[in-house]
């Protein structure tokens, strides 16, 4: 695939059929062009997002588990290569699953291509599954393969799942975060382990999303600014909700949490202004709109507003004021 081949027949369909939510109606790869047109641009942005996630991750020292990996709904296969992209020793066979035979062939071929060492075939289902991902399949699934699915999950010891940052779906995976609490830890977004504080009335217009951003270069990049153009997309803006579980027999993950501080998870975008930045803080005690005086730590309130900024920290309030605030993880350090 290059910037000169694309057929927009094929991506103008895709996308209809993704807004339109007549993607659930069953498989509707036609060919695998299909795939190879969604993997250059749709998926590649989807990529992006689990950059993100996959960063925080990486730099907070955390591994999946060793051994087999399935994809599930695998599409062309963004998520199982950006998971071996980042932790290249983490598995030696992966396993693709999807209710198109198309999306298992392309995605198969696709990682040979690139890493011929690695085994990688569909899933026969009575394999075991070390680590799971599963990405933008939520709004495709009727009621049987919501339940197949969750079967999946709790077969498996580690799951990496990225969807859409849309309140629809973030919702969604909220209630399915509330449904494994039981058997797995949250690793992320969360910073407890408790129920979820968005499902208080409080929070009724509130959802978990978080911002990645693309690669730097692609705005300079004219062939990306064109197909964003095109396509009616807002490149800059990479919305995405997220859920990252560990089975509890084999959560090594060290707590969040010190002694004398909540950790804390800012959610969605922050607001800069002079005097404070306000955002919408997630930890323990409950979900709530914070306040953070800039004089707290000016450099940090400065730069709260980029996607690149911290997320997650160490922090103290009192009646909606943060009253310290330490970054867990500063991009900047
Ligand atoms: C929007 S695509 C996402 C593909 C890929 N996971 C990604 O993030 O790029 C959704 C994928 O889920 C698959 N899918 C939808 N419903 C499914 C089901 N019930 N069982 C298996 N795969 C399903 C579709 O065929 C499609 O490949």
């Amino acid at each position: 695939m290059n910037w000169e081949n694309l057929d927009w027949a094929i991506l103008d369909r895709l996308r209809e059929g993704f807004l339109s939510g007549s993607a659930a109606n069953g498989p509707y790869w036609k060919s695998l062009d299909d795939l190879a047109h969604y993997d250059f641009t749709y998926a590649e942005r989807i990529g992006w997002k689990w950059d993100h996630v996959l960063r925080e991750l990486s730099r907070r020292g955390w591994t999946p588990t060793d051994g087999p990996l399935l994809d599930w709904g695998c599409g062309s296969g963004v998520a199982h290569r950006r998971v071996i992209d980042t932790w290249p020793n983490c598995t030696k066979s992966v396993r693709v699953f999807d209710h198109s035979t198309l999306a298992e062939v392309y995605a198969t071929q696709r990682l040979q291509e690139s890493l011929p060492d690695l085994e990688i075939r569909s899933w026969d289902r009575s394999e075991s599954i070390a680590t799971l991902t599963i990405s933008h399949v939520l709004n495709e699934l009727d009621k049987d393969s919501a339940e197949n699915l969750m079967n999946t999950i709790q077969s498996a010891s580690t799951v990496i799942w990225i969807e859409p940052g849309t309140s629809d779906v973030a919702g969604k995976l909220v209630q399915w975060r509330e449904k494994l609490r039981d058997s797995f830890r949250v690793v992320f977004p969360c910073p407890h382990q408790g129920a979820c504080g968005l499902q208080t009335p409080d929070n009724a217009h509130n959802w978990c999303h978080h911002f990645a951003s693309p690669p730097a270069g692609v705005f300079a990049e004219s062939n990306w600014v064109k197909f964003g153009q095109r396509a009616g997309i807002d490149l800059r803006s990479l919305p995405y909700s997220a859920l990252v579980l560990v089975k509890l027999d084999r959560s090594t993950d060290s707590a969040l949490t010190s002694d004398s501080e909540l950790s804390g998870r800012i959610i969605g975008r922050p607001k800069v202004s002079k005097p404070y930045t306000r955002f919408l803080g997630c930890d323990a005690t409950q979900v709530q709109r914070l306040e953070m005086p800039k004089k707290i730590d000016a450099r940090l309130a400065k730069k709260l507003d980029r996607p690149t900024s911290p997320r997650l920290f160490h922090w103290q309030h009192a009646e909606g004021k943060v009253t310290r605030i330490k970054p867990i993880l500063d991009n900047d350090e």
